[in-house]
């Protein structure tokens, strides 16, 4: 496994790959888990090569403290890498690499970037798009891999790539649970045994709730401090604090019809 820590490094690999090599690509901020593998072995089974960023992004944490507190976890990250047949990882040594001192450009998307976590996170959104477009434009790959637990990000780096003509398939990857249904995160890490197990009521509501005002309720029953709770482009989305922590995930919007208009395929009361 090659691990590249400059741009200059990483073009000059690019260069030197044969015509019709096949490329996935995991974009990521390092302390990998089973959700980030999944992402990495969709890629490795679609692909000739498989290439991982790790890159801690700094302009797309709204605040500096949740940057200086995002986990570093190298070493385990590079056998997390290694377990699952990464060919590269692009992990650039100084922010410099990607953001020239002084930087003046950047992506913006001005609708549904300015909804749900971006609504709570100013600039966040614009510090995903310009960096995975950095990234994107880097790589060059043939397909991209983005784990539909952050589907706004997803929905919006999708769209962004059709707008912008990037050659580069996104490809969405199911969220990875833990059995009690709570989506596997690097913040996790930060809640309490009991945390985790309370956490995971946020999935059985998503699911489950009959409208949005009763997954509202139920949840701040809970004890949970809810950011948002939302219906858009046929998915539910919620973002909610527990124990200090933030934690988001989403479902396909559950369809709930009386019993005597049963249907296939729709959840049953
Ligand atoms: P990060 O949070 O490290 O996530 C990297 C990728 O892993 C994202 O596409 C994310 O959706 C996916 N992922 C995280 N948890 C997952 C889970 N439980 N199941 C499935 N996929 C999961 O998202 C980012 O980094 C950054 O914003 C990035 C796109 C790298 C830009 O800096």
């Amino acid at each position: 496994m090659l691990v590249l820590r400059s741009t200059r490094d990483l073009l000059s690999w690019r260069g030197s790959l044969p015509r019709g090599t096949e490329i996935g690509f995991v974009p990521t901020m390092g302390a990998l888990h089973a959700g980030h593998s999944s992402l990495l072995s969709q890629a490795r089974a679609q692909n000739d090569i498989v290439v991982l960023s790790i890159f801690v992004n700094p302009t797309q944490f709204n605040q500096a403290a949740d940057f200086e507190k995002y986990p570093q976890t190298w070493e385990s990250d590079l056998k997390v890498a290694e377990a699952a047949g990464v060919d590269v990882v692009f992990s650039p040594s100084i922010t410099t690499e990607l953001y020239p001192e002084g930087y003046r450009f950047e992506v913006r998307e001005k609708e549904f970037s300015k909804s749900l976590c971006g609504a709570f996170r100013p600039g966040h959104f614009e510090g995903v798009l310009t960096v995975v477009m950095k990234l994107l434009n880097l790589v060059q790959a043939d397909q991209a891999y983005f784990g539909e637990k952050d589907y706004q990000q997803f929905s919006l780096i999708r769209d962004m790539a059709r707008d912008f003509f990037i050659a580069t398939k996104i490809i969405p990857c199911e969220t990875i649970r833990e059995k009690n249904g709570l989506a596997l995160s690097s913040r996790n890490m930060r809640l309490s045994p009991e945390g985790r197990e309370k956490a995971s009521a946020l999935y059985r509501n998503l699911i489950s709730a009959i409208s949005v005002s009763d997954g509202i309720r139920d949840l701040q029953r809970l004890g949970f401090e809810v950011e948002y709770f939302e219906e858009k482009q046929g998915r539910r989305f919620v973002a909610a604090w527990i124990e200090g922590v933030r934690l988001i995930d989403n479902v396909v919007a559950p369809v709930f019809v009386e019993k005597s208009h049963e249907t296939q395929g729709e959840v049953t009361l």
